[in-house]
């Protein structure tokens, strides 16, 4: 049975929870999948996270010899040198990148995914700005270095809407996509509807965890943007920036108008949108709109995430399901673990291991 040795770039809630996963799991995803994981890396922004595991065992997924497992402080907000030490030197066969990512310049993760591709590693991201904002480039190194970029959780995180519509391509085309891509606003609104003050509304997303740290970006559409730009860019062909895309928030709305359109059979959704035209060019935007009941988006409620796709052959296609949290992410990382096994396992041009140089602990 093969082996992959993994750096965990980022030890927040979501590569913890993709240790928990891993160490719970072990045995059965070895059984099922037919590999065995190992962490030979972990860095992070606070450096006792990496001794406060929040009683995750991590012990049977630690390299096993001394002096294998590379410890580095510190992921900051702009790319940090340890962390390019730790991605570029560690032997590690997969790079998994869940620090964040800034919207307009996607840093620091976008450096995260370059120096791992640079180096021949393997990587899976769960960060929106890589993707949407180099996406291409970042494919093209891939290729040119032969391994596997995986982002799967990068779009309502562990609900596989990005390898669902991969599956529908061939015989059919995709049209158009529509979705509610972003769980806190999609909270927020039915929290309206239900009377509650947009101030409070929001601070319940925090509280549940669904709202980004500052949550502007999910209020005003940019994190939606982001999310669009990356499904525009994958499912229709479009090669978008994010000034090409069109984006209104939900604060523009008022309290009073969501919970009026409830008596009238409409729901107010924040809407990101993607329309291939005949001449091949895409058009994207993200806005509010008041949904009939009967459009497939409607019914989609609370944090949960859903997308429409638009098809020649089968109509509207529209799956759902969770777009944020903690363990949902994670599930999205190990199915991108997966495909790039499914994709790679037999790959004569596999990244060769590079010897550790030098191994920092904190
Ligand atoms: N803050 C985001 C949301 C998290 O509410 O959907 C996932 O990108």
């Amino acid at each position: 049975m093969g082996r992959y040795d993994l750096a965990l770039i980022g030890f927040g809630g979501v590569n913890r929870a993709l240790a928990e996963l891993m160490s719970r799991n072990g045995d059965r995803l070895a059984e099922e999948l037919g590999f065995a994981l190992r962490v030979v890396a972990i860095t992070d922004l606070r450096a006792g996270s990496l001794v406060d595991t929040d009683g995750i065992d991590l012990a049977p997924l630690l390299a096993a010899e001394p002096g294998e497992l590379s410890f580095a402080g510190l992921a900051g907000g702009s790319a940090d040198p340890r962390n390019e030490w730790v991605i570029r030197e560690v032997p590690a066969d997969i790079v998994v990148e869940a620090t964040f990512t800034n919207p307009t310049d996607g840093e620091p993760a976008l450096s995260h995914v370059r120096w791992a591709l640079e180096s021949g590693k393997h990587v899976c991201t769960t960060n929106k700005g890589p993707v949407a904002l180099a996406g291409r480039a970042l494919k093209r190194l891939a290729a040119e270095r032969g391994v596997g970029f995986e982002f799967e959780g990068s779009v309502l995180s562990g609900t596989p809407v990005l390898r669902t519509a991969e599956r529908m391509f061939g015989g059919l085309e995709i049209t158009g996509v529509q979705g509610i891509l972003n769980g806190t606003s999609n909270y927020v609104l039915g929290r309206l509807e239900e009377g509650v003050e947009l101030s409070a509304a929001i601070a319940e997303a925090q509280e549940l965890g669904y709202a980004e740290a500052d949550p502007t970006a999910d209020i005003e559409g940019h994190d939606v943007q982001l999310k669009v730009m990356i499904l525009a860019n994958e499912i229709l062909g479009a090669d978008l920036r994010r000034e090409d895309v069109f984006c209104e928030g939900i604060s523009s709305l008022s309290p009073h108008e969501v919970r009026d359109a409830v008596s009238k059979g409409l729901r107010w959704k924040l809407v990101g949108s993607a329309t291939r035209h005949e001449d091949g060019g895409v058009d994207a935007r993200v806005t509010p709109l008041a949904l009939p009941a009967h459009h497939p988006l409607a019914g989609i409620c609370g944090p949960v995430n859903g997308v429409a796709f638009h098809t020649d052959l089968l109509g509207t296609v529209t799956i759902s399901g969770p777009g944020a949290g903690r363990t949902e992410t994670a599930y999205a990382l190990l199915s991108d673990i997966t495909a790039i096994h499914q994709r790679h396992a037999d790959d004569d041009s596999a990244p060769t291991r590079l010897a550790v140089k030098e191994t920092h602990r904190v």
